[in-house]
């Protein structure tokens, strides 16, 4: 059996296990404050679409209000705590899902595979987000979209006291990194012209800022 890291909550061979997190993941009411971006999210959703990180299944429900006849859904997740969640809340909502045991950063399917992929506060947790966005391109087709809502480092003292109450986080949060400057990665990125990125001012400090957005896959890359 693996043997657990203290620093990390992971296991040395890689094993991502929070069983706490996962429960208390189910406590919080992210309806109040959330709903209006996992609609975001789940607008208009058709063809092969793709959710990274899956988490408990709190986006399926809004999936299922929206979804065209022809969604074939399909969803990763690497912790098996979250994993038997979602597959609960898949069957309550009534949403067909294939869902695998994969990470972002290495993600099970051939390219151009996908019209859509989908993640919600995922990006604060993989443990290497770039190889995570270049899987999500490559999965993508040409011209398909990749959607997310994601909590990113602030500025100033706020973002000070991020920094400072970071190392107790990511223990009790199962690897969330409080900090991290995940627009300016997403806007970076060759593969992807932006189509919307938005700051929201919302959350509860250290939880805040939430930015949210669309790229598109290029079918070219620029010249
Ligand atoms: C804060 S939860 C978000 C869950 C869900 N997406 C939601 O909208 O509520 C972050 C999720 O990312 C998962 N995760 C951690 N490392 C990952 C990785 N390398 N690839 C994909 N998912 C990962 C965690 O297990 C956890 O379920």
């Amino acid at each position: 059996m693996a043997e657990e890291s203290e620093t990390t909550g992971r296991d040395h061979d890689g094993e991502i296990d929070h069983p706490v997190f996962a429960a208390l993941y189910d406590l919080i009411p992210q309806s109040l404050f959330l709903r209006t971006h996992r609609e975001y999210l789940a607008r208009d959703l058709s063809g092969r679409v793709l959710e990274i990180g899956v988490g408990n299944g709190a986006m399926f429900p809004y999936v299922v209000e929206g979804a065209s006849d022809d969604l074939e859904y399909h969803a990763i997740e690497p912790d098996p705590n979250m994993r038997s969640r979602a597959n609960r809340r898949a069957r309550e909502s009534g949403l067909s899902v294939d869902l695998q045991d994969a990470r972002a950063e290495s993600l099970p399917y051939r390219d151009d595979t996908f019209d859509v992929v989908l993640s919600g506060m995922v990006f604060c947790t993989v443990q290497d987000p770039d190889a995570a966005l270049a899987e999500v391109a490559r999965v993508l087709k040409p011209g398909g979209e990749f959607r997310f809502l994601e909590h990113v480092g602030t500025d100033g003292w706020r973002r000070s006291g991020q920094d400072l109450l970071n190392p107790v986080w990511e223990q009790a949060a199962g690897g969330c990194q409080l900090n991290r400057d995940t627009v300016d990665r997403f806007a970076d990125r060759d593969e992807f012209a932006v189509a919307e990125i938005r700051r929201l001012e919302f959350g509860i400090f250290p939880v805040t800022p939430f930015v949210r957005g669309t790229l598109c896959r290029r079918r070219e890359p620029p010249v």
